[in-house]
C-alpha cells in the first residue's frame, strides 16, 4: 500500500515509521522545510527509544521518505492518514483548525477513490465534518472515505506499543473500507476491532479520560493513606490484583501530564457539555490532578518556614521517563511556585533540559549530573522516575547540606533511605527520617 501520512510529530511520525517497517511505502508531509530535511537525513525531532533506528532503517530500504509538498504526497497515495495537533482552545475543546487544513488539502489533490484515515484525537462527530470538507473542496468526481483509526500509543515506548498494542479500533461507514484498514494493520499482529465512526471516536477519549480517572483515584486514596498512616503502594498491589481493577495506572504520584490526559479529559468535558451533559466525574478528575502536582509544594511549605533563599535541587523534569516531552509536566508549575516563594532552583533532567528551557522560569538553573543539582542544596525533589535516578546510590543525597528528599514518584524504599540516614518524604508513605 502506499500511505501518505500529514503531520510529523509523535503521533504521524511513529505511525509512519511503524507502517513503513511491515512493508508499506509511506510519505510522510509537513510544512516545516528544516523539520523535513532533518527527517530525511533519520534525525528524529523527538527523544523516543528505538525510533531513531528504525527511521533511518527503512529510510535506507525506501519505504519512508518526507516531504513538504502536499501534492506529491497524495497524488501517488492509495490511503492519506492525517495525524496533526489538536491543540487545547482556551475554554478546553479541541482546536480543529490543523485538521481542517490538512482535510482541505487533501481534497486539492485527490484524483483517485481515496479512504482518509484519522489519526488525531478529534471530538465525536468531526469524522462527518471532515467528510464533509473533503467532499466539498475536491476537483474530481471520485470517492473518498473516512475512517477513524485513533491511537494508543504512550510516549516513551510508542514503539514497543505499535507492535504489542492492546488493540487497533478501526471506525469506519462501510464495511469495504474498514478492510483496507484492517489489511494494512493485520501485519502488526495487534488485535482489531471494528466499529462505527463515532464509537471509534469515543473509545479514544473515553480511554484517556478513564486511564486518567485511575490516576487521580489512587493519588486521593495516597493523600488518605497518608493521613492514616497506611501505604499507598501496599494498597495499590493488593487492589491491582484483582482482575476487575488491574494493577496498570494505580501509580500515585504528583499527577497525570503529558499532551494527552490534561487536555483529552477537559476536551471531554466540552463535548459532553455540547450536548447538555455534565459530566461531574470527569470535572474531579482534573480538579484532584490539579491539586496533586502541588502536593509536594504543600509538604515544603509545611516543612520550611519559608523557601526563601532556599536552595532546592529538582530532580527530573519531563512529564514522564523516557521522554524528553515537557508538555504539561508538572515541573513547571512546581518549579514556578518554587521560585515565586523566593527559592533558587537547581534542576537535573537527563534528556529534557533543552525542551525545559523554553517553558521553564528562565531564573531556574540547570545542573549536568544528579550530584550538581544536590551539591549544597537544602532539599531535593523527586519529579520524575528516570532510571537513573531510581537505581542512583542514596548515599549521594549526603551532598546536600542536609538530606532531606520529598519524592513525588515514590523511588525509594522508605526503608533503605532510613538505612542511608535520609529524611524522605514520599506519597502516601508514612514519613521516615
Ligand atoms: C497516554 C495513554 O496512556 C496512551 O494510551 C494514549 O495513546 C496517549 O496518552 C495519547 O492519547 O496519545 P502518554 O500520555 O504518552 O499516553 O503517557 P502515560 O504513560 O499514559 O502517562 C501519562 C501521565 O500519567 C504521566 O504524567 C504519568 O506519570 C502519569 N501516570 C501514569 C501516573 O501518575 N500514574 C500511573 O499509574 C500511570
Amino acid at each position: 500500500m502506499k500511505i501518505a501520512i500529514i503531520g510529523t510529530g509523535y503521533v504521524g511520525l511513529v505511525t509512519g515509521v511503524s507502517l513503513s517497517e511491515i512493508g508499506h511505502q509511506v510519505t510522510c508531509i509537513d510544512i516545516d522545510d528544516g523539520k523535513v530535511e532533518r527527517l530525511k537525513k533519520g534525525i528524529s525531532p523527538i527523544h523516543e527509544p528505538g525510533l531513531s533506528e528504525l527511521m533511518s532503517k527503512n529510510i535506507e530500504e525506501q519505504r519512508l521518505s518526507f516531504t513538504t509538498n502536499h501534492q506529491d504526497g497524495i497524488r501517488e497515495a492509495d490511503v492519506v492518514y492525517i495525524a496533526v495537533g489538536t491543540p487545547e482552545n482556551e475554554d478546553g475543546s479541541a482546536d480543529l483548525y490543523y485538521v481542517e487544513e490538512a482535510a482541505k488539502e487533501i481534497a486539492k489533490y485527490i484524483s483517485k477513490d481515496m479512504i482518509v484515515v484519522t489519526k488525531s484525537t478529534i471530538p465525536v462527530g468531526t469524522n462527518d465534518k471532515i467528510l464533509q470538507i473533503l467532499q466539498k473542496h475536491r476537483i474530481y468526481d471520485v470517492k473518498v472515505e473516512v475512517v477513524s483509526n485513533p491511537e494508543f500509543l504512550r510516549e516513551g515506548s510508542a514503539i514497543h506499543d505499535s507492535f504489542y498494542g492492546d488493540r487497533i479500533v478501526i471506525g469506519a461507514e462501510s464495511e469495504e473500507a474498514a478492510t483496507v484498514i484492517e489489511e494494512i494493520n493485520r501485519p502488526f499482529g495487534v488485535p482489531i476491532f471494528k466499529t462505527d465512526i463515532k464509537s471509534a471516536e469515543m473509545i479514544k477519549y473515553a480511554s484517556n479520560a478513564f486511564l486518567a480517572t485511575k490516576i487521580s483515584f489512587i493519588n486521593e486514596i495516597s493523600n488518605i493513606c497518608e493521613l492514616l498512616d497506611a501505604n499507598i503502594e501496599n494498597v495499590a498491589k493488593g487492589m491491582g490484583l484483582d482482575k476487575r481493577i488491574g494493577e496498570q495506572f494505580l501509580k500515585a504520584g504528583i499527577g497525570y501530564g503529558g499532551s494527552c490526559f490534561p487536555k483529552d479529559t477537559k476536551a471531554l468535558i466540552q463535548i459532553a457539555g455540547n450536548v447538555k451533559y455534565d459530566f461531574e466525574l470527569l470535572k474531579g478528575v482534573v480538579n484532584v490532578n490539579q491539586k496533586q502536582q502541588r502536593i509536594l509544594i504543600d509538604k515544603l511549605n509545611s516543612y520550611f518556614f519559608s523557601l526563601k533563599g532556599k536552595r532546592i535541587a529538582v530532580l527530573g523534569l519531563a512529564f514522564k521517563p523516557d521522554t524528553d516531552d515537557m508538555r504539561e509536566a508538572a515541573s513547571i508549575k512546581v518549579t514556578e511556585e518554587l521560585i515565586k516563594q523566593g527559592a533558587e532552583v537547581i534542576a537535573y533532567d537527563p534528556v529534557a533540559v533543552k525542551n525545559a528551557k523554553g517553558v521553564l522560569d528562565p531564573r531556574v538553573q540547570f545542573a549536568s549530573s544528579i550530584e550538581e543539582a544536590l551539591g549544597g542544596s537544602d532539599a531535593a525533589m523527586i519529579l520524575t522516575e528516570w532510571k537513573e535516578i531510581k537505581t542512583m546510590d542514596p548515599q549521594l543525597f549526603h551532598c546536600m547540606d542536609q538530606p532531606l528528599v520529598f519524592d513525588g514518584r515514590n523511588c525509594f524504599d522508605p526503608e533503605s533511605m532510613k538505612n542511608n540516614q535520609v529524611e524522605y518524604h514520599s506519597i502516601g508513605r508514612p514519613a521516615v527520617a
